[in-house]
């Protein structure tokens, strides 16, 4: 992409991989309204580029991100927050069709952990740190984090990392499940979630958009209707050209070469 960012850099530095990286590095990353606006833009722009696969999101080796600004909202009102929608601007994220990685070094704390986990899949450094802070600031998380984090951890560890403020570490967040994979370093968090993403940009983009979609349907469905709307989906794929060329390929025993169609 062309377009240049204050807030951001990005990069393309696997085929069809777009790389984010938030760059920020004054304010570790705090997450401030002009910076969600350029990220809306750039997953944007990646989601409709149809040389990109999949997209990595990024911070720096310090902090992923360090939360919402506390400086931009401490003096909003009740009104201002109700009347703007504070924070909604920040779902946009979670109508990108393509898979986002987030690749979690340093702190990922408050806004920073709920943007991370607005990610497809979250990898992370052994010695990142997770948390949801804003019950020191006498709030609560306001990015999706009491919703998100419970559903990965479930609801006694999500009610005591809410309550009293603790943080986990990168370790940790494996072990729960917050995160796929915990890296032993930062560079190797980041190239992990180049390969995959690499890995999954290879693949038929038809059918890649049709897995996440329906992942992401089990968050908000019933069992029943969940597999349903699954076997649904399934079904159309028998209408796609990629269906063909992947399931001739294994049969002529050759390599498929998708049409993304
Ligand atoms: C605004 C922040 C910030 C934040 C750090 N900075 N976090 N500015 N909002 N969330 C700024 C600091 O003010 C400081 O600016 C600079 O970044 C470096 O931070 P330090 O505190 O000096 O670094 P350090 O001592 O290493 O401590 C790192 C830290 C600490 C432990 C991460 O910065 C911290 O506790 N930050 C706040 C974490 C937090 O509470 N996050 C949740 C926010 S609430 P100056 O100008 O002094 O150099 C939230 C609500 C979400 O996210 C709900 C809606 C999305």
């Amino acid at each position: 992409s062309s377009t240049s960012y204050e807030h951001l850099i990005v990069s393309t530095p696997k085929p069809g991989v777009g790389l984010v990286t938030l760059n920020r590095p004054k304010a570790l990353n705090a997450l401030f309204t002009p910076l969600i606006i350029e990220l809306n833009d750039v997953l944007k722009k990646l989601d409709s580029d149809k040389d990109i696969g999949a997209i990595v999101l990024t911070g720096s080796e310090r902090a992923f991100a360090a939360g919402a600004d506390i400086k931009e909202m401490k003096d909003l009102t009740f009104a201002d927050a109700y009347g703007t929608d504070f924070i909604e601007v920040w779902s946009d994220m979670t109508r990108i069709k393509k898979p986002i990685i987030s690749a979690v070094n340093g702190y990922a704390l408050g806004g920073g952990c709920e943007l991370a986990m607005m990610a497809d899949i979250v990898y992370c450094s052994v010695g990142a740190t997770f948390g949801q802070p804003e019950i020191k600031l006498g709030t609560i998380p306001g990015a999706g984090g009491s919703q998100r984090l419970t559903k990965a951890i479930g609801k006694s560890r999500a009610m005591e990392v809410i309550l009293t403020g603790n943080n986990i570490s990168g370790k940790q967040a494996a072990e729960w499940g917050l995160a796929a994979k915990a890296f032993d370093s930062a560079q190797e968090c980041v190239d992990g979630a180049l390969a995959t993403a690499e890995k999954i940009a290879s693949y038929s983009k038809i059918a890649v958009k049709a897995a996440k979609e329906v992942v992401n349907k089990s968050q908000d469905l019933g069992i029943k209707e969940g597999v349903e709307f699954e076997r649904r989906v399934f079904h159309s794929l028998f209408g796609s050209k990629d269906q063909k060329i992947g399931m001739s390929a294994f049969a002529a025993k050759k390599k498929p070469e998708w049409s993304h169609e």
